[in-house]
């Protein structure tokens, strides 16, 4: 491990080359510049990851040419210019992108990551995020990390040896705290219904935004909950602390609280640090529908932007525009229903843009993404009810979901069924 300036490390970077950015809370902020300022002078440089709370300097447009990005689930830095054409999406399940790094698919020429410093033997931690870092570290060329103290020592499979760095550059660096989405009270109404499906005892997946969130907090009186779920966020801490949580009955990580990334405030960062409660370990192992199949009352929780009469769930895109990405939605739709006991849910406010449109619709957007397919649907939410639509038939279904969509919405959602020939 070599300790140099980020300007230096990031020379190693050539025309043509792929560069892998550590996800979520960890983006390496004094690489990202340098390695901004480096593109400028390259041609075909690749640079792709997952979501980042960090600014994404390389996707503007004057980089054109020099640097493009692949995002392999879009956020809110990266989701213009990916919409804009100047940034590729790449469409794909998170238990699957550590493979995409280890079988060539999307082999990693240079690893940008976030790292605490090393401790008595010699391994540095990858702090907030191992979900596709894991993969990154373990099979880029070469590896570069900012070393902060600020990092916290998460346990887990998040170990990296320092002779697996290949240059080190020193940072002292407050982390970014990221805040939740305010529960509104639709989002509290849903959080209700599906609060109500849990049983005691049960293992909690959380998808991203505010229903998710809201469920967590009518959870307070359950009993023996187990998490199992790929990002940790500031409302788990609660929830844990009135002693709801307990992962006594989770049959694969007994007694530990499992997931990929934690997303949240400096509390959560502290909570994390060296908590033996916490294990954080790779997406390819979190997210294996395979494995979340063999827990114990597995409960998936996600959100959708659109659902059609037939259960077709889009989810990262809003009609042609892309949105966000697949992320662990269906990894964790499809183990929950293998799971005995388990339920999965998409739940979504019933409108969107202050009550003018129905999410609820008879045939999704042209170009809308289907990240749930109506064969893996389970059960859908809205603050008007929740619908179990599996072994369901077509008109079974869009009776049901138009029970479930807005009341001002219901009669032209019936009047579209009937003329698709799936509703009397
Ligand atoms: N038509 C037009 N716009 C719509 C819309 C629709 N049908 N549905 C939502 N929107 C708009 C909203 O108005 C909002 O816009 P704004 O940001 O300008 O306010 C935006 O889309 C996001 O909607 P919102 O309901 O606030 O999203 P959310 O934060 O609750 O997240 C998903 C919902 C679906 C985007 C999010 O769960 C996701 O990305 N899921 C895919 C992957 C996944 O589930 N992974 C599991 C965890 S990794």
């Amino acid at each position: 491990m070599k300790i140099v300036d980020a300007e230096t490390a990031l020379e190693v970077v050539r025309s043509g080359m792929r560069v892998y950015l550590h996800e979520a809370m960890m983006a390496p902020l004094s690489l990202i510049d340098a390695f901004t300022e480096r593109g400028r002078s390259l041609r075909g440089v690749e640079v792709v990851h997952l979501h980042t709370n960090a600014p994404a300097p390389y996707v503007a447009p004057d980089l054109d040419g020099h640097v493009r990005h692949n995002a392999l689930f879009t956020g809110p830095n990266v989701r213009e210019a990916v919409q804009a054409g100047r940034a590729d999406f790449t469409p794909v399940f998170l238990s699957e992108i550590p493979q995409l790094f280890k079988d060539g698919t999307l082999p990693i020429d240079v690893a940008l990551l976030q790292l605490s410093p090393p401790d008595r033997h010699g391994f540095c931690r990858l702090g907030l995020s191992v979900a596709t870092a894991r993969a990154a570290v373990d099979h880029a060329k070469i590896v570069i990390a900012e070393i902060n103290p600020r990092v916290p020592r998460t346990l887990g499979h998040t170990g990296v040896h320092v002779s697996q760095i290949d240059y080190a550059v020193e940072v002292d660096r407050e982390l970014p705290e990221v805040e939740g989405p305010p529960i509104d009270d639709v989002a509290r109404q849903i959080g209700d219904h599906i609060a109500y499906q849990i049983p005691n005892g049960a293992t909690l997946q959380m998808g991203i935004g505010a229903i998710p969130d809201a469920t967590l907090a009518a959870l307070h009186n359950h009993e023996d909950l187990g998490i199992h779920t790929e990002m940790f966020s500031d409302r788990l801490i609660p929830l844990v602390e009135s002693g709801a949580v307990s992962c006594r009955k989770k049959t694969r990580f007994e007694g530990r609280i499992v997931t990929s990334f934690a997303m949240g405030s400096r509390k959560l960062a502290s909570f994390v640090d060296q908590n033996p409660f916490v294990e954080f370990h790779p997406s390819e192992v979190v997210n294996d529908p395979r494995e979340i199949g063999k827990q114990h009352a597995m409960i998936a929780i996600n959100s959708a932007i659109q659902i059609d009469i037939t259960g077709q769930v889009c989810a990262d895109s809003i009609g042609d525009r892309i949105f966000s990405g697949i992320g662990g939605q269906m990894d964790f739709m499809r183990g929950a229903v293998w799971s005995p006991g388990g339920k999965a849910f998409i739940a979504l406010p019933s409108t969107a843009k202050g009550g003018s449109i129905s999410r609820i619709v008879p045939r999704l957007d042209p170009g809308a993404g289907v990240v749930t397919t109506r064969g893996h649907v389970e059960y859908v939410v809205t603050e008007h009810g929740a619908v179990d639509l599996r072994g369901r038939t077509l008109r079974q279904r869009a009776e049901m979901m138009i029970s479930i969509a807005h009341p001002d919405h219901r009669a032209e959602l019936r009047r579209a069924a009937v003329e698709r020939n799936i509703c009397c």
